[in-house]
């Protein structure tokens, strides 16, 4: 398998693959990609690195194929990305000036800004403003603090509680607390553990306590951390992704509901447990969006610790309910930064040779190779509307587990839904959408064409 893959990597693979790319842009492989570009090292060889800006449309057109190799080398991180976001933003008025290379130098400055973005403090959140401004932009600033009954005394000594591996003593509580609320609001409960992720505290726990607790504006989606062990730190840890399903001034129902993120922190003294924001308490956040592509992501308990007796029913409806939210927009943040949608189309040809060469060999029939190239278009329901769009960075790694992407189609088997599909044509699925995407190391892929922007940059065809 690994074998398969270095050689697929290895060979040139302009006969098999991507046979269009190859002829518009066959200074991917003729171009020597410098080892000083390698991940981690420094940038050197980049042109201008250090002193001045490219002056005109020849050395604009170097510019954009040397930084692209040097981003791409390091496999689209920083510093690479860091550094060519800063000549960009240095260099920005003379790039204005030429039509021709701020069309083709667009993409790569928005991705590169991005991802500078999220390096810089306060801004990890990857929002164009800072954590701070995009709280502060929220319409309902109760969102960074739990409702009322949440705040319940007893319900959060409950959740601490180490002898009840289910905490069904706060479920209970949860329960009592209903009897306050009108019966559309009934908060629902369960308990999970994780498949992907601990905590972001000092708990590190995959325990979770899941709340749903719905309102008139806001339907709220609660994860409380609690710690696995005694021996532990008790967890901080509270998330939130807010769903805005009405005008806050108006009541209007809103056609495309919105999405808050938050991450809320337990603070606890000798006077009991005090909220703040995990920001406040931690100075630190992530980008949610690396992972939450759809606002809400349907939850998929890790099964030895999950009794469906108890509270399968309770998942099933959680989930039924963040289904009805996959049109929701994330608020205040521009997606397009992160690149086009993963399976967008038939482009490069998804021929059989394709499929046999993306796949390391594995699918050689017609037939599993027509299942699998049609499988490939996640786009037909990722689409950015009905539900969020899968873009970059489609690999990533979940700590406990592979991409979100590969869990869902190799185990979980939910993706593509329907889908009849061998284990082999499973495994398949998961490369060969990967490497549409990402392409190889001397080939270009969706996401590469795209950072070039090649549908729109005549860089590629006009000599200088
Ligand atoms: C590395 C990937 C990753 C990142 C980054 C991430 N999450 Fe999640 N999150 C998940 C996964 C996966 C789930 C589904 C539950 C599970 O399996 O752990 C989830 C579930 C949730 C839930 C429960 C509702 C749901 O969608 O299932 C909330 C709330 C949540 N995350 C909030 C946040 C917030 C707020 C941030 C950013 C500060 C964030 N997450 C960042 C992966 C991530
Ligand atoms: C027929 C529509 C459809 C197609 C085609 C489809 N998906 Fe999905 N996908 C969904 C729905 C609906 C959900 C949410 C429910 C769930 O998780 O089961 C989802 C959820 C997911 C999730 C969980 C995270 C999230 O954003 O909700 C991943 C990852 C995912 N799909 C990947 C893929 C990949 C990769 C492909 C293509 C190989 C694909 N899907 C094709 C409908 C689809």
């Amino acid at each position: 398998m690994k074998i398969n893959h270095i050689r697929l990597m290895q060979m040139s693979a302009c006969t098999v693959l991507f046979v269009a790319s190859c002829k518009m842009s066959s200074w991917y492989k003729s171009a020597e990609p410098t080892k000083a570009g390698a991940e981690g090292g420094p940038v050197t060889a980049l042109p201008f690195n250090g002193n001045g800006c490219p002056q005109n449309d020849g050395q604009w057109k170097t510019y954009w194929q040397k930084s692209f190799l040097d981003i791409k080398q390091a496999s689209y991180k920083e510093p690479n990305t860091v550094v060519v976001a800063i000549k960009l933003d240095e260099c920005g008025a003379q790039l204005e000036k030429s039509k021709r290379a701020s069309t083709c130098l667009a993409n790569m400055k928005a991705f590169t800004f991005s991802e500078r973005q999220q390096k810089r403090p306060g801004f990890s959140m990857g929002f164009s403003v800072s954590d701070k401004a995009y709280y502060a932009a929220f319409p309902d600033q109760s969102l960074l603090d739990l409702p009322d009954e949440l705040k319940d005394k007893e319900f959060l000594a409950k959740l601490d509680d180490d002898n009840d591996s289910v905490r069904q003593g706060a479920h209970d509580r949860i329960k009592a607390l209903n009897a306050g609320r009108p019966v559309a609001q009934q908060m629902v409960s369960f308990t999970f553990f994780s498949n992907h992720l601990s905590t972001i505290d000092d708990s590190r726990s995959a325990a979770r306590f899941f709340v749903y607790y719905p309102g008139e504006v806001f339907d709220r989606f609660y994860q409380f951390g609690f710690r696995e062990q005694t021996v532990s730190p008790v967890s901080n840890s509270i998330s939130l992704v807010a769903i805005q399903k009405k005008d806050v001034s108006s009541g209007a129902t809103l056609v495309t509901p919105k999405a808050y993120y938050a991450d809320l922190w337990r603070i606890r003294s000798d006077s009991g447990i005090k909220i703040g924001t995990r920001l406040d308490q931690t100075k630190k956040l992530e980008n949610c969006y690396l992972c939450h592509k759809s606002a809400l992501i349907s939850i998929v308990p890790e099964k030895e610790r999950f009794d469906p007796a108890i509270f399968g029913g309770a998942l099933l409806e959680v989930n039924k309910k963040m289904a009805s939210y996959s049109n929701a927009k994330i608020a205040l943040l521009d997606t397009s930064a992160f690149g086009p949608a993963l399976g967008h189309g038939n482009i490069g040809g998804r021929t059989k040779e394709f499929i046999a060469a993306c796949s390391g060999g594995t699918i050689t029939t017609d037939d599993s190779a027509k299942k699998v190239s049609e499988a490939m278009n996640c786009n037909s329901c990722h689409d950015s509307k009905s539900r969020g769009q899968l873009d970059f960075p489609i690999t990533l790694e979940m700590e406990y587990t592979g991409s979100l992407i590969k869990r869902n189609i190799m185990q979980y088997k939910t993706m593509p839904p329907g889908a009849v599909l061998t284990d082999a044509e499973r495994e398949a699925l998961v490369k060969c959408t990967e490497l549409e995407y990402m392409g190889t190391a001397t080939e270009a892929g969706e996401f590469d064409k795209w950072l070039l922007n090649e549908a729109h940059c005549d860089f590629k065809t006009k000599q200088n």
